[in-house]
């Protein structure tokens, strides 16, 4: 008598959440993916991604971020362009589409530095809100070196080249994407260096490691539900690859600072700390060099971070609503 007086009282409460925008608890949240540089958002491995995500949790919504509808633009602007611009571009694109404006919330994937503009997508906007971000080799505490690229591919040869010249002017940081999470340390503090600080258009702020922190930014962050990081083990493409963790790597010696023992979680200028707490925070490897993607391990992400609600999650959403 009283167990369906509860669901009755559940089915009550979900319809009338769920009137407007047709989302039940028990649908898969959309996932929205960002892929890496020199990729495209109509690549086949991206696609094949979504359709592995659409397998394990059957029904999800899949929206691969791009910059342009056309694949060539969209493979460009990954090496081109100003990435507080094209975060705002993608800002306004997932707030006012209309399967993702009408979701609850989203999950998030990024590949490479997909990962870390999606990271600035929830610090910044994140509306409609992420869940849980998962990440792929991204470069979360920024690169100490340009990759090299294909031997046929120009536009990456010529990105680079460009970036070789002064990466702190703002000519280069408004123009080259990679340059945005360049990030260099001072041998002797062992900290951020001072023209990073002064003249990085993305990392350092979206990193709050600048003076003046944003609480939006850590509020924001440490609102997910989980943050997943995977560094892929034999990574030579990002280096240094423990990035992908928020570690610092002393380019000389060769030892890493983990991500606990530095000021960005001591400090907890981003909400890590508070996700760590929570048991929010996962440190993951995967084997194989960079964005060698096995499809067991993303099934397995998938299944673990994207899934629904269990039924227990969604009877403490509710009462929460009614704040019992
Ligand atoms: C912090 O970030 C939010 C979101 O991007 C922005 O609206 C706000 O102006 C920022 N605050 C400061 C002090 O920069
Ligand atoms: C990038 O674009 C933003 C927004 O238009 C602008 O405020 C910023 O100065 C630009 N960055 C550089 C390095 O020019
Ligand atoms: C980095 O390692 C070198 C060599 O061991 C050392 O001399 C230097 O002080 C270290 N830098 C910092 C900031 O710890
Ligand atoms: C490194 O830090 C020291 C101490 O703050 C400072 O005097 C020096 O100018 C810095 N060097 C660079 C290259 O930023």
């Amino acid at each position: 008598m009283r167990s369906t007086h509860i669901s009755s009282f559940l089915a009550l409460v979900s319809l009338s959440t769920a009137v407007p925008t047709s989302w039940t608890t028990k649908d898969p949240l959309p996932l929205v993916i960002w892929h890496g540089l020199g990729d495209n958002y109509l690549a086949d491995g991206i696609q094949e991604v979504g359709e592995l995500a659409e397998q394990v949790n059957p029904g999800t919504f899949v929206y691969n971020v791009r910059l342009a509808n056309d694949a060539g633009s969209d493979r460009s602007a990954t090496f081109f362009g100003n990435v507080t611009t094209q975060l705002a571009q993608v800002c306004n694109d997932l707030a006012t589409h209309p399967i993702l404006s009408t979701a609850p919330a989203i999950n998030a994937l990024g590949f490479s530095q997909g990962g870390q503009f999606l990271r600035g997508y929830i610090e910044r906007c994140n509306s409609p809100p992420v869940r849980s971000l998962v990440t792929f080799g991204s470069q979360h505490n920024g690169i100490v070196k340009f990759q090299d690229c294909g031997a046929s591919d120009w536009l990456c040869k010529g990105a680079m080249a460009l970036l070789q010249t002064n990466a702190w002017s703002s000519f280069v940081q408004s123009r080259l994407v990679p340059a945005q999470y360049y990030r260099e340390v001072n041998e002797t503090t062992g900290l951020a260096s001072d023209s990073y600080l002064e003249f990085s258009n993305f990392l350092a702020d979206i990193n709050n490691e600048r003076e003046l922190k944003n609480e939006t930014y850590k509020k924001n962050l440490a609102s997910l539900e989980k943050f997943v990081m995977f560094v892929f083990e034999d990574d030579t493409t990002v280096i240094p690859k423990e990035t992908g963790w928020f570690a610092e790597v002393n380019a000389t010696s060769g030892k890493v600072t983990p991500l606990k023992h530095r000021p960005i979680y001591k400090q907890d200028w981003l909400g890590l700390k508070k996700l760590d707490h929570k048991g929010a925070l996962v440190f993951k490897t995967i084997p194989g060099p960079h964005m060698q993607l096995d499809d067991k391990v993303l099934k397995q992400a998938f299944k673990k971070y994207f899934s629904p609600a269990t039924k227990k999650a969604i009877f403490q959403e509710v009462l929460g609503d009614w704040e019992l």
